[in-house]
């Protein structure tokens, strides 16, 4: 493996953080600078980690010409505008789900990417997990057969979380479950249906605008005879966190278990009906990564497994240094990360799509053009 080193700024530092010791650790990743506006929280995080470059102000990042590129996990409306100032910044790009907020952001971002050559990586962790990787190496070994349908869901209760998700709608934070479904078979999305249901409280309707609980969508599969059912909610409907995805095949299909930390259960066609349902145990995909970065896989390695997000992600999977790994290997290798730009946009749109839809009563909404591109990733 190449020594050079590309050098990150972190951009966030609240999920963000947990991401510092897996780059110093990634023999070609070095931290070169973090930036958050707080001072204080901002020099704790330095001194943390041993980090002297130091931004409150996320545009002296990018006049900074010692950053290769910036990794952004700041909250939700700021990722199109800061990845869009990055890229004219000339620096490439790590950005936390979702792309954006709207279709045009995602396809300004697109059509930077395609002008500079620059890379642009959206962190999806759920296509990173290890029940990803091993449904999905399943599926390319043949034991599923032919994949005939998927589902996910993704219900989480945002009381306790930062303001701003108040004025979020479910399916603008759909990625998590767009991304499985049609990153297996590494398809694009077309169009999609949405129903919206229940309603939450006053106080969720006025700050978003929006008074149904749970949106629940269909995705129609861009030339392919597949089709996916995801549903998401934020508020006030009773239930744990879950970030669960269905693969149903000819041969064997994979189903997520009800409740966390429970065995997920393996179908396969043709046995005994009591023999039909196997509960599973999924293996890590640690030796896919440098040894040096193994270790972070296992939550009991993050620096910091108190952040909201890794108590109801369950860790995420074990997806943190996957991501920072592909990353690294992209520019290291100059090719597209995966997902690229063109297909964040795809699995942004769905969810910005979905909304669309749900307002108008399910109405079939069509993805937008430039998102249906196939261009070839790591999966392609
Ligand atoms: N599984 C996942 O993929 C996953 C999990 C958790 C969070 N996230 C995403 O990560 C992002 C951050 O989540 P969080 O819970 O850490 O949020 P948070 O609000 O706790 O932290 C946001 C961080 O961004 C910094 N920030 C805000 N505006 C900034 C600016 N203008 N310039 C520089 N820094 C700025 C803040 O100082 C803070 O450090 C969110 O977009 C969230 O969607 C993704």
């Amino acid at each position: 493996m190449s020594d050079k080193q590309f050098n990150v700024a972190m951009v966030g530092l609240g999920f963000g953080a947990e991401f510092i010791p897996i780059y110093q650790a990634h023999p070609n990743g070095h931290v070169a600078a973090i930036c958050q506006r707080n001072e204080e929280k901002l020099n704790k995080c330095g001194d943390q980690f041993g980090i002297g470059t130091r931004y409150t102000k996320y545009e002296d990042v990018l006049a900074d010409p010692n950053v290769d590129y910036v990794h952004i996990n700041s909250p939700i409306d700021d990722h199109a505008r800061m990845s869009i100032e990055a890229l004219k910044a000339g620096k490439h790009v790590m950005c936390t789900v979702p792309m954006g907020r709207t279709i045009a952001e995602c396809e300004q971002i697109c059509d930077l990417v395609e002008q500079t050559g620059l890379k642009y990586m959206m962190a999806e962790t759920v296509v990173y997990s290890r029940e990803f990787l091993f449904v999905k190496e399943l599926y390319e070994k043949g034991e599923l057969g032919k994949i005939q349908y998927l589902a996910a869901s993704h219900p989480q209760d945002m009381d306790g979380w930062p303001e701003y998700w108040k004025r979020m709608v479910p399916m603008h934070y759909a990625t998590h479950v767009v991304s499985p479904c049609l990153g297996i078979v590494d398809a694009r999305a077309e169009y999609v249906s949405c129903f919206g249901s229940g309603t939450v409280r006053d106080e969720i309707a006025e700050l978003s605008g929006y008074s149904q609980s749970v949106q629940s969508c269909h995705i129609k599969f861009h030339d392919s005879d597949l089709s996916a059912h995801i549903w998401r909610f934020l508020y006030d409907t009773a239930r744990q966190y879950r970030e669960s995805i269905d693969v149903y095949g000819t041969k064997k299909s994979f189903e997520w278990s009800l409740v966390e930390d429970k065995p997920h259960v393996l179908h396969t066609a043709k046995k005994p009906e009591k023999e039909i349902a196997e509960e599973i145990e999924v293996p890590d995909y640690a030796h896919l990564l440098p040894k040096e970065i193994q270790r972070f896989t296992l939550p009991a390695e993050i620096h910091d497994a108190g952040h909201l997000s890794f108590i109801q992600g369950g860790g995420h999977g074990g997806s943190h240094p996957h991501m920072v790994h592909e990353m690294l290997s992209a520019l290291l290798e100059d090719r597209d990360p995966w997902p690229n730009a063109v297909t964040a946009a795809n699995w942004t749109c769905v969810g910005l799509c979905a909304h669309e839809s749900a307002k108008q009563g399910g109405a079939i909404v069509k993805l937008p053009e430039f998102t249906l591109k196939q261009t070839v990733g790591a999966n392609g």
